[in-house]
């Protein structure tokens, strides 16, 4: 397996980078923006294709990657569901998995350091973004942040993970690179010995500054995803009323398998995942052949924009997606099949 730790001394910042071996899929975790070309080597020096973006939660300390990520690659981004954000690929819930090549990701969501934030697991590691640092903890004082959520969050998802679980938190400011949930159970001393009510008395007195980008990171981390697909004109970018009568298209769902299986697909359409896509072009290009051309959807109307501007540099014709996805279909009363 490929493991790498990235650090941002700005912010001081750890991003993640994981693929099953050279020539892989590869996934990052929390990537910030002035080091986009640090994991672009990176990913290049290994021939790693990357098909997944994420974030623990939308930081206020510093600007998001993701958006540039993605622009790049192609990779799909994601996020908590809680999360007040314009444009992502994929809104992430409790218990969701995150597959790509050889490497399963499961997802806690750990509200308290922020109401959007989410931990991953993976292989006996757990990613915990700022729900818990090496000894210590992130701050819950503002983005609908609770200390007691926090409290909850780290000890019943956290908490009962087995001991040697390798801890590779968000942020580290005094050195340190990785723990385990049993050295944290015995030497974190915000929860050592402490009580719910102990912890919470801890955070509501920290009385710390604000982070100083944090009237520009945030907002910039909410709508990283904004001007994608804003060229494709109205005819291309459809609305579920247009899909809805139009005809002889091939239909292609993008999603991931675990994503159909939860909510359901469009009736005829066959399904592609966006990290598949470019090696199944040709087979596609033949289906199509035999149809009016392609619309293309997803989840929320990210991946099928990526797809449609890969295609159209591949001279397909005819390319269309679904606008704001499958969620937009659903939610204007249009039939879904499971
Ligand atoms: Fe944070």
């Amino acid at each position: 397996m490929i493991f790498k730790q990235f650090f941002d001394p700005i912010s001081s910042t750890f991003t993640y980078l994981l693929a099953k071996a050279k020539g892989s899929e590869a996934l990052i975790i929390d990537p910030v923006l002035d080091r986009v070309d640090d994991y672009l080597k990176f990913l290049g020096q290994n021939n790693l294709k990357l098909v997944v973006a994420m974030d623990t939660h939308i930081h206020a300390d510093h600007k998001t990657g993701l958006g540039q990520l993605r622009n790049i690659t192609r990779c799909m981004t994601c996020l908590s569901e809680q999360a007040n954000t314009s444009t992502v690929s994929r809104k992430l819930t409790d218990g969701d998995s995150i597959s790509i090549d050889g490497i399963e990701l499961k997802v806690f969501y750990t509200p308290g350091h922020t109401n959007d934030s989410c931990c991953f697991y993976a292989q006996g590691m757990v990613f915990t973004g700022d729900t818990l640092f090496i000894r210590g903890n992130g701050r819950t004082d503002f983005q609908n942040g609770d200390a007691g959520q926090l409290y909850d969050s780290i000890s019943e998802k956290l908490f009962t993970l087995p001991d040697d679980t390798m801890v590779w938190p968000g942020h580290d400011y005094k050195g340190e690179h990785a723990s385990t949930i049993g050295r944290e159970k015995l030497q974190n001393p915000r929860y050592f010995n402490k009580t719910r009510e102990a912890f919470i008395e801890i955070m509501d007195n920290l009385n710390l500054p604000n982070p100083k980008l944090m009237d520009i990171a945030v907002p910039f981390n909410q709508h990283f995803g904004d001007g994608l697909g804003d060229s494709f004109g109205d005819n291309v970018a459809l609305k579920p009323e247009q899909l809805a009568s139009l005809e002889g298209y091939l239909l292609v769902d993008l999603r991931e398998e675990e994503e159909v299986k939860q909510v359901g697909t469009i009736e005829n359409s066959i399904r592609i995942p966006l990290r598949h896509l470019e090696a199944a072009v040709r087979d596609l290009e033949n289906m199509i052949n035999h149809a009016e051309g392609v619309v293309f959807f997803c989840a929320h109307g990210e991946r099928s924009a990526l797809a449609l501007e890969m295609t159209r540099e591949l001279g397909f014709k005819n390319g269309k997606h679904l606008v704001d996805g499958i969620a937009q279909w659903i939610e204007t009363g249009h039939p879904v099949i499971k």
